[in-house]
C-alpha cells in the first residue's frame, strides 16, 4: 500500500518587508541579504495572527467535507504554540469542524517536527487505511529587532493530508534519522525570540545533511543521479544551498546541474516568505511542485528534515501519476500576489505591539486583517478565535 501526501495547502500573513529595505534600514548592503543569506521577502504576522491561525488558513484551502469527516488524527507541529498543556490541534478540530471521532495532538522539535508528523502519519495509516492524518507546521519566527538572526524570520503554515494511495507523493519507507544533544538554536520557556548560536547551527544542520545522506546512500544504494531533486528545510534558502553544493561538489555535471536548477525552484516561495520553521520543508516542497516545467510522475525526491537541538531526518518521495490535477497553484499564487509590503518602521511597530502577556482578558482588533480565521482576543485566559469569512 502507498501512503504519502494526498493534499498539501499553505498560508502566509498579508503584509511582508522587502528584505533590500531592512538591509537598508540595518545599515548593510542589500546583496547581503537578497544573496549573501538568499532572502527576498520577510512575512510579517499581525497581532491578529499565531501559530494556531495561521494553521487553520492553510488547512481550509485543502480540506473537503469528506476529508474532515475521514480525518481521525491531527497532529500539529509547531515552535510557537500557544499553550504549555492544551495542543493547538484542538482549536484546530473546532475550528475546521473535524470528525469528533479524532485525535488530535501538538508534537515539537525544533523545526524536525512535522516530519514527526509525517511519519508518525505513515504509521496511522498503514494500521488504518481508510483513515486519513492531517498534519500542521506552523510558525512565527522571531529573533529580535537588530539582531544577526533578524533577516532570518519569517511566519506561515503549511498543511498537509496524509493518506493511502495518494494524490500528490508517495513516501518511501526507507528514512534515516538521527538525533545529537547541541544548543545551536532554542527559545527558553520565558523567551519570546530565540536564541541561537548561528555559525554553529549552520555547521551541524551541513554535518547533519552529509552523514544522512551518506547512510541513506549507504543503505539504499541509491545515488544523486537517482534523485530528481534535493530539498532541505530552509531557516534562510542560502543554508540549504550551503549544504547542496558541499553534496553535488564532486557529481558528475548533469547531477550537479539538474539538483542545483531544481533547487532553485524550490527556494522560490521560502525566499518572499521568510523561516516559517516547523512549515519550511515542505513549503519548499511545495515550491517545487506548484513551479517546476520538468518533474514528472515517477520522480524521486530526496528530503532532508532539520531541527536545532538537534534531529534531522532524510527521506524520498516519488510523484504520483496526474500530481499536478491536485495543487492549488492559482490560489499560492494570487494569496502571495495579494500581500502588502510595509516599511521597515510599520514592520518594527508591529514587532513590538505584542498581544498583552497574562492579562485576563483583552481584545485584538482584526478589521484591517483579511485571513479567514483570526486571533480576537483572550476571555477570562480562554484564547478566542473567529471564522470572518
Ligand atoms: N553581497 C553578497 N554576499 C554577502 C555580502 C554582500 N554585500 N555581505 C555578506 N555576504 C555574505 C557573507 O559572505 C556570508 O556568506 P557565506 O555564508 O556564504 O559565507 C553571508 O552573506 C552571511 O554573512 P555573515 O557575515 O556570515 O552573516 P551574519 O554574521 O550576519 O549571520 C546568520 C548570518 C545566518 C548566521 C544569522 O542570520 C543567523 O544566526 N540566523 C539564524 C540561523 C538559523 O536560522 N539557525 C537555525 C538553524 S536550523
Amino acid at each position: 500500500m502507498k501512503i504519502g501526501i494526498d493534499k498539501i495547502g499553505f498560508f502566509a500573513p498579508h503584509m511582508y518587508v522587502e528584505t533590500s529595505d531592512l538591509a537598508v534600514a540595518r545599515g548593510v548592503e542589500p546583496e547581503k541579504f537578497t544573496i549573501g543569506i538568499g532572502q527576498e521577502r520577510m512575512a510579517v504576522a499581525p497581532k491578529s495572527q499565531d501559530a494556531v491561525s495561521l494553521a487553520a488558513n492553510a488547512a481550509q484551502t485543502i480540506l473537503t467535507d469528506e476529508d474532515k469527516q475521514a480525518i481521525d488524527y491531527i497532529i500539529f507541529a509547531t515552535e510557537t504554540g500557544v499553550d504549555h498543556s492544551k495542543a493547538a490541534s484542538t482549536y484546530i478540530h473546532d475550528l475546521l469542524g473535524i470528525n469528533p471521532y479524532a485525535r488530535a495532538v501538538e508534537v515539537k522539535q525544533a523545526c524536525y517536527s512535522a516530519t514527526a508528523g509525517l511519519q508518525t502519519a505513515r504509521g496511522h495509516i498503514a494500521l488504518n487505511p481508510d483513515s486519513k492524518v492531517l498534519v500542521l507546521g506552523s510558525d512565527i519566527s522571531r529573533y529580535g529587532l537588530n539582531t544577526a538572526g533578524e533577516i532570518t524570520q519569517g511566519a506561515g503554515a503549511v498543511a498537509f493530508v496524509v493518506a493511502k494511495d495518494p494524490r500528490v507523493m508517495a513516501i518511501e519507507p526507507t528514512s534515516v534519522y538521527k538525533t545529537e544533544e547541541a544548543m545551536d538554536f532554542w527559545r527558553p520557556l520565558y523567551s519570546e525570540t530565540a536564541f541561537v548560536q548561528g555559525k554553529f547551527s549552520v555547521d551541524q544542520y551541513i554535518n547533519f545533511f552529509d552523514d544522512l545522506l551518506q547512510r541513506y546512500q549507504e543503505k539504499t544504494g541509491l545515488h544523486l543521479s537517482d534523485f530528481h531533486a534535493l530539498l532541505f528545510h530552509l531557516p534562510y534558502t542560502k543554508m540549504g544551498l550551503k549544504a547542496l553544493r558541499a553534496a553535488v561538489e564532486d557529481a558528475n555535471e548533469a547531477d550537479r546541474e539538474r539538483l542545483l536548477n531544481n533547487f532553485n525552484i524550490s527556494k522560490h516561495y521560502n525566499a518572499i516568505v521568510g523561516n516559517i520553521y516547523t512549515g519550511s520543508l515542505y513549503l519548499s516542497l511545495l515550491s517545487l511542485i506548484e513551479n517546476s516545467q520538468t518533474l514528472q510522475a515517477g520522480d524521486r525526491i530526496g528530503l532532508f528534515s532539520y531541527g536545532s537541538g538537534s534531529v534531522g531526518e532524510f527521506f524520498t518521495g516519488v510523484m504520483v501519476t496526474g500530481f499536478q490535477d491536485h495543487l492549488n497553484t492559482a490560489t499560492h499564487e494570487t494569496m502571495l500576489k495579494n500581500r502588502q509590503a510595509i516599511s521597515v518602521a510599520d514592520y518594527e511597530a508591529i514587532f513590538n505591539d505584542k498581544a498583552p502577556v497574562g492579562q485576563v482578558s483583552f481584545e485584538i482588533d482584526t478589521t484591517t486583517d483579511p485571513a479567514p480565521f483570526v486571533f480576537t482576543g483572550v476571555k477570562d485566559h480562554m484564547r478566542q478565535y473567529k471564522h470572518q469569512a
